[in-house]
């Protein structure tokens, strides 16, 4: 058994009141145990970053049951400062990131245990985790970017898994996963999409990825799935990244060409089950293959660092702001307001 030599960690947690306007989270310190699991490690935390699903949580809004007054966030990247005596594929000082789902480690296991969930999160600044669920994150990451990946970067992989090369990709949305999805797809050769319910937020990614031009729809217009057929000679786009939900699946479908791909990945419009009268004549008629996606397995999270390392891919572009710990209050309430575009990171 290794001893740890540090005894307690701050951590916060949440308050699980979901008045409006009272504080969602509670800081503490907490002991950590005196000795290490053998197959675990001890971690240091340098970043977290945050997702929708974070301020749904700490407002009550999850639709999978959470755990009492749990530690939030599941997206994080540190160092490992101990190993437990029979841990073999880390060693002191690699740089980890923990899955989100830790059940989920070559993608065919039927359990299933998320992290802010069905279990603590990642919010604090030492972790204990077993080996099995962490991956090595590429080295020509910053610590705000590696800690982008197990959700965001594991979310928008597996939503453009067997896509490249010369095919076309709808994006919907300028949030985290979106920005994570728009890098890959345009590093991997696809044609993109953008949509947005801003004009300034979609000016202001034109500019930021202005060559080659983006093309961009703003989905509020009541007929955006027109504009995407439009933009792509009447015959639909090869994938659609769908966000919205129930209200925006069939107009989703409408735009996509026949036999072509809707990734499911968010639920962000009114979830409303009449919004889907049509869905299944429209499924058939276009032929759509319609996947659900469920962030990705420790093997796809390794694929995917070997990607970003093989491309030398930076995400810093994609972080919108980045808050001290002491701030993470603040910063899920502002995913939760929606003004950003791309990641939000605490910084420990
Ligand atoms: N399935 C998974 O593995 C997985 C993993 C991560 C996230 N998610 C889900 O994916 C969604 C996005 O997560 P995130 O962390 O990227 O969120 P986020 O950073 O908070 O971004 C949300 C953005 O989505 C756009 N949006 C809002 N309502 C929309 C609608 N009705 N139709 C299309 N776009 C809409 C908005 O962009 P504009 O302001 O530009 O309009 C908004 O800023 C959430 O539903 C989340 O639960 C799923």
């Amino acid at each position: 058994m290794t001893t740890i030599a540090i005894e307690s960690r701050r951590v916060f947690r949440r308050t699980d009141d979901y008045t409006p306007g009272t504080p969602k989270l509670k800081l503490t310190y907490e002991d950590l145990p005196s000795r290490l699991p053998s197959s675990s490690v001890l971690i240091k935390v340098h970043a977290v970053s945050l997702n929708y699903r974070d301020a749904n949580i700490v407002n009550g809004g999850n639709p999978w049951p959470v755990i009492p007054h749990g530690i939030p966030c599941n997206d994080a990247a540190g160092e490992v400062i101990a190993t437990g005596a029979d841990v073999k594929t880390l060693k002191l000082g690699d740089r980890v990131a923990p899955i989100i789902d830790t059940e989920n480690i070559t993608g065919r296991e039927s359990a299933r245990s998320w992290l802010a969930a069905d279990e603590d999160g990642v919010l604090a600044d030492y972790l204990i985790f077993d080996e099995r669920i962490l991956s090595i994150v590429p080295s020509h990451l910053s610590w705000a970017e590696a800690c982008l990946i197990p959700c965001a970067g594991t979310t928008a992989w597996a939503a453009l898994k067997g896509f490249g090369i010369g095919k076309s990709v709808l994006i919907q949305g300028t949030g985290g996963v979106s920005m994570f999805a728009l890098k890959l797809a345009r590093a991997a050769g696809l044609q993109v999409i953008l949509s947005s319910s801003s004009d300034d937020k979609l000016q202001q990614i034109k500019a930021q990825f202005s060559s080659p031009p983006l093309l961009t729809v703003n989905y509020k217009s009541p007929v955006w799935h027109e504009e995407v057929l439009k933009l792509t000679g009447d015959a639909g786009v090869d994938l659609v990244l769908e966000m919205g939900g129930t209200g925006s699946l069939v107009q989703s479908i409408r735009c996509t060409r026949r036999g072509g791909t809707v990734s499911q990945i968010g639920y962000l419009s009114r979830q409303d089950p009449s919004d889907l009268a049509e869905l299944l004549p429209v499924l058939i008629d276009r032929r759509v293959n319609l996947r659900g996606i469920n962030a990705a397995s420790k093997y796809d999270m390794d694929d995917l660092c070997a990607a970003l390392s093989a491309m030398q891919l930076h995400l810093d572009d994609i972080i919108d702001t980045t808050y001290f710990f002491e701030q993470s209050g603040e910063a899920i309430q502002s995913i939760w307001e929606g003004k950003h575009v791309g990641k939000l990171v605490v910084s420990l």
